[in-house]
């Protein structure tokens, strides 16, 4: 991966006049750097934002964050996705109370141990935060380092991983290795675009760039096939009564942990109306929606019923809509009935 050497200085110019004004890179402290990067996991940047001036004004600290409320700990997430990304950011927030006193730990061991902290956030936090010279490799860098080498390893593999992180580990300024990580990841967000339609007139390395010199941008980077989803067909019950929506709330561990939903099973199953002595001829069809997991796909069929007095089970609540707004966290998987939820319980409740 000798074509990596040319590299910095290009890019370190480059970056200077291109980088995009981001928040937490105005003051790039530990806490602010560290929440940032756990937002930025599987998530795009313009997606985050919102989340990361909310979140900031209701936990400041790590101190305000390990002491934060689990109901609004997730309702700050509500919408962002990847649920256990906001557990484990609070369990390491009471990490760092207890064994660090509060103060954020300094050394890429130590950050990397933390919950939630992979490879790729660690060299990120330690790099950005603490001026540690340790690359930060995700598929974005992958991908512009698989281009500019020509390599056709597959950059799913732990393999080209951990080459490409040694290969970045040999040529990271010391002096800037914070501007090199966020210059890779600009580069990758928005000139080496992914599906072959890079921007290679107004690439920093397109001089000593493989794949573009050699017209190469539209096979590399090598990906294998990812495996087939799980497709669950499954029913969603709205049910109504007195301005307010039937929720439940998942169980503690697993997909959506701990978050609230409308009722809802897999569509063989069918056994929630009638456990709710709700005969089939009181629900009416809605609407269908889809929501795609890491793993799963979920193909959705909700029914609304009006149901009048209705002993919910254990773990279900009715919620009126200023409650549901305000303190239910309901995953975006539900969104798509969200509108009509809303329609039906009207203002006042
Ligand atoms: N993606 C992940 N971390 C990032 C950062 N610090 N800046 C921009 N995009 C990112």
């Amino acid at each position: 991966m000798d074509e990596l050497e040319g590299l910095p200085i290009p890019l370190l110019v480059w970056y200077r006049e291109n980088a995009r004004v981001l928040p937490w890179r105005s003051h790039p402290t530990p806490y602010r750097v560290w929440v940032s990067e756990i937002m930025l996991q599987q998530t795009r940047v313009a997606a985050v934002l919102d989340y990361y001036h909310r979140f900031l004004e209701a936990a400041p600290t790590v101190a305000d964050l390990a002491a934060l409320p689990e109901d609004t700990l997730m309702k700050l997430w509500q919408g962002l996705g990847y649920y256990s990304r906001a557990r484990n950011l609070q369990k390491a927030a009471r990490q760092i109370v207890e064994r660090f006193g509060g103060v954020f730990p300094n050394t890429y061991e130590d950050i990397r141990a933390l919950p939630g902290v992979g490879d790729y956030t660690a060299g990120a936090i330690a790099s950005i935060a603490f001026g540690l010279p340790v690359p930060a490799v995700d598929g974005n860098v992958l991908r512009v380092a698989a281009r500019i080498t020509g390599d056709r390893g597959d950059v799913t593999s732990p393999a080209m991983k951990r080459k490409v992180t040694a290969a970045l580990q040999e040529v990271i300024p010391a002096r800037e290795p914070g501007a090199f990580n966020q210059a890779m990841m600009d580069l990758g967000a928005m000139v080496c675009l992914p599906n072959g339609a890079p921007l290679c007139t107004r690439c920093p390395a397109a001089s000593f760039c493989r794949a573009c010199r050699e017209g190469l941008t539209g096979e590399l980077p090598v990906k294998a096939p990812k495996k087939a989803r799980r497709v669950e067909e499954r029913r969603v019950y709205l049910l109504f009564s007195h301005g307010c929506v039937a929720l439940r709330r998942r169980p503690g561990r697993g997909l959506l942990a701990g978050l609230w939903e409308y009722p809802n099973e897999l569509a063989s199953e069918g056994a929630i109306p009638a456990a709710l002595g709700l005969s089939p001829d009181r629900l009416e069809l809605v609407g269908t929606g889809k929501h795609i997991f890491t793993h799963i796909e979920w193909r959705m069929t909700a029914f609304s019923a009006q149901v009048g007095e209705l002993d919910l089970p254990e773990g279900w609540v009715w919620a009126g809509r200023g409650a549901l707004e305000r303190e239910y966290a309901v995953p975006n998987a539900f969104q798509v009935f969200s509108e009509y939820v809303r329609g039906r319980l009207g203002y006042f409740s």
